[in-house]
Order: C-alpha cells, then structure tokens, then sequence
C-alpha cells in the first residue's frame, strides 16, 4: 500500500427510521434555526418533506424553507441559498435531496460565512475554505456518494464551467433505502452507473500494485452490477436499492481512494459536457466511459482484464469492455450523444469546446491530448 491518510467526516445512520433517529441525535445544540434544503419538489410528492419538517418542529427548530436546487446545481443558486442563511441567520442546513442538493448546499455552507466569493477564493487564490455553518444530509437518491465527502460539484453558468468546489462536508447521513422507493428506475440506474464509475475511475488510477483498495473497489463494482439487475427484473425490490445505496456511500467515501491516485479522467470530460449541455450525469457516463476505455484498454491490460473477470466474468481485457458496452444497453442507458436529453444540439463545434475546456489530470494509465479526447467525443456522437 502507498501512504495515505484518512479520516471520516461523516457519521452515517443506514436503514428504515434513520431520519428520526438521526436528526433526535443530532440537532441538539445546533441553535434555534434550520435550512431545509431540498430540489424540484420531488419530497413534498412521497410525503418525505412532511415527514422531515415534523421531526424539525419537534425538535423545537424555526424551519427556512430553501427549494428548487435543480440538477446539475448552479453557482448562482449556491449564492442565493447562501445569502437567505445569513439573511435569516440560519444556524444549521439540511440537504434533503441527491447529489445536486447535497453539494449546493455544501457551498452554501461555506460561503455563508465568507467575506469573498468562494470560487475567486478556491480558484484564483488556490485557498480553501476552513469552516461553515454545520449541515448534515438526508439522502433521497443514491449514486454520487455526495453525502460522504466535502467535494461538491457545481456549474458555474457564466463561465461554462462545471467543476469542484471545496465546502463543507455534512456532519452526519441518513441513508434510508426506503426513501429512495419513488425514484424512477432510469435515475436509479443512471446514479448506480456513476457508482460504477467512481469505483472503475479509482481502480485504474496509480500505484499499479496489488492492494487491498483495489479489491475493494472491485467487489463494490460486482455488487453494483448485480443490484442494478436485480433492479432491472423488480424496480420495487428494495434490498437491490439499499445495496445500491451503500454502494454509492462506499465508492465516494474516500475508502476506495486510499493509497491511490485518480485523475477522474471520464468525470472530468462528463462535467464539461455537462457545462454545454446540462445533461444527466451518470448518462453522460455512460456514453463516454467505454469509448474512453478503448483508448486507454491497451496501457493497462493487466487492469482491464482483471477488471473483466471480475465484474462481468469475461476472458479478456477487450471481452470485458464488451460486457460493459452491453450491460450499458442492458439497463436502457444512452450509448451515443444524441440519447443524451440536452438544452442545445449537440454538434462536432459543441464537442471541441467542451474537449478545448475539460481537465486534463495525470494520472493513470496515461494522460490524454486535447486532440484525442476531441476524437473521443466524436466517436460519442
Ligand atoms: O429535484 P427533485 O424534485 O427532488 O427530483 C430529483 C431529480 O430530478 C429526483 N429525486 C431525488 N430524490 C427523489 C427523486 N425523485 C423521486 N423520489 C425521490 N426520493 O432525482 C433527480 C436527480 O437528482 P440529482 O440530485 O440531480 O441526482 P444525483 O444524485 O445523480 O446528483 C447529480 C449531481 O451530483 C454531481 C453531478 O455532477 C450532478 O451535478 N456529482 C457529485 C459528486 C460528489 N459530490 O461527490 C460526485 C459525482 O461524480 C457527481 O459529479
Ligand atoms: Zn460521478
């Protein structure tokens, strides 16, 4: 193993009545007023938001509503939610939603109690923020782990830009499998292929040796595969979703990631598409992953064809590609672009901007050009 250090931020309360229980535990001292932050409105259909304001009031809270975090969560909202807590001096957020109301309200968190504009400060000054109003997270839909770590993912529209930003990390989870019932099959899916992803990016980062995070990150890829068909056959069977759940925790709590390095590489192509295009993360995985792999397949065929017996029981580094490509249309994911639902046309000119403005990070197996993630893209379309 490579040296690492780890430490958990995040305390977690898994399985049916963790909300109660939770949120008993942990708001004591946490002052008079709590944000409840949440999306589109999707927890006012399946009675959760009731269910979460009741436990608030009970626990004596003054409650400031903050909705309408959208997917792909803007810069923009991130300020409005962080102006309405220093406006309402709210002294504890709850993001009650997925990974796009978790990670605004971990921004929201951070520059409430900033004097500067947190992007200026994390991106032209290369600081971090230290501290933010306490937040802690009920998760609705599973996939992006966000609940776990302090990274959010945010798009900065103006700039055309989505990317990290540092803020805070809640300071407890709830994961209740059963809250994440009324998700639709397809988002279940699209968020357990970014599961997925995480778990395949961290594999095929550095060192090369043989180490118990790369075993890890493998069994959690099985399990993905085999709840998301479980999910296929019966989307009410809640224990594929609860598996799922923890899944999505495990691949983005850091645990994968120790004694590694990963540079992310489809992620970091995923969001920039996402900047042009405001499409469905875990979709957009979906479409680049394997065209990516194809080109990376031959500098890590040691990887790749360990990965393939594994996960999907195939003999080779290229049957294990294969399998990939077919459980994607296994699930009814989008293969090409132009399955993607985007807010322009996706075009050759849209793909060069968005290879032009993505990340490059080396890494492993080896660090892309410009010019071959532009042709990756292509082969997308
Ligand atoms: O907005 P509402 O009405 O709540 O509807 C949401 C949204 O339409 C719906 N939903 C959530 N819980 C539901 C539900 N519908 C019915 N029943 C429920 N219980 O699901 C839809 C998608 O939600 P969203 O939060 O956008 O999805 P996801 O969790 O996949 O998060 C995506 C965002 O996370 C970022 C992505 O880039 C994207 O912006 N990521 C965050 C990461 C992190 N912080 O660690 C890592 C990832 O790689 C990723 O980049
Ligand atoms: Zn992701």
């Amino acid at each position: 193993m490579d040296k690492f250090t780890f430490s958990y931020p995040t305390k977690v309360y898994f399985g049916e009545g963790s909300a109660a229980q939770a949120l008993g535990a942990e708001l004591s001292g946490t002052g008079e007023t709590v944000m409840l932050a949440y999306g589109g409105g999707s927890i006012k259909k399946n009675g959760i938001y009731d269910e979460i304001r009741a436990l608030l009031e009970k626990a004596g809270k003054k409650v400031v509503d903050f909705s309408g975090i959208m997917s792909n969560p803007t810069y923009k909202k991130a300020q409005e939610g962080a102006a309405l807590v220093r406006e309402q001096h709210v002294d504890f957020i709850l993001a009650v939603g997925g990974g796009s109301v978790i990670d605004c309200c971990k921004v929201i968190s951070a520059q409430a109690v900033l004097e500067e504009d947190i992007w200026d400060m994390e991106y032209k000054k290369g600081k971090f923020p230290a501290g933010g109003i306490r937040m802690g997270a009920v998760v609705t839909a599973s996939g992006t782990g966000a609940e776990m770590n302090a990274g959010a993912v945010i798009t900065y529209e103006e700039k055309k830009w989505k990317g990290p930003v540092f803020g805070t990390a809640a300071s407890f989870a709830v994961l209740d499998p059963a809250y994440t019932m009324s998700v639709p099959q397809m988002q279940v899916l699209s968020g357990a292929f970014d599961t997925l992803s995480h778990a395949m990016e961290t594999y095929l980062g550095t060192s090369d040796k043989d180490n118990v995070s790369d075993d890890v990150a493998l069994a959690v890829m099985k399990n993905t595969v085999t709840n998301m068909r479980r999910l296929l056959k019966d989307s009410g069977d809640c224990q594929a979703r609860s598996n799922l759940m923890w899944d999505s925790a495990m691949a983005e709590n850091g645990i994968l990631k120790c004694g590694r390095l990963t540079d992310f590489q489809a992620h970091q192509i995923e969001h920039q598409l996402g900047a042009y295009t405001d499409c469905n993360h875990g979709q957009g995985l979906a479409v680049i992953q394997p065209v990516y792999y194809r080109h990376i397949v031959k500098d890590a065929p040691e990887k790749f064809t360990r990965f393939a017996k594994v996960v999907f029981d195939a003999d080779s580094a290229e049957a294990g590609l294969d399998a990939l490509e077919a459980f994607i249309r296994e699930c009814h994911l989008p293969t090409k672009m132009r399955e993607l639902k985007s807010t322009v046309e996706i075009t050759p000119e849209v793909l060069r901007q968005v290879a032009d403005t993505c990340n490059i990070i080396k890494c492993n197996p080896r660090e892309l050009d410009r010019e071959e993630i532009y042709q990756i893209l292509l082969e997308c379309l």
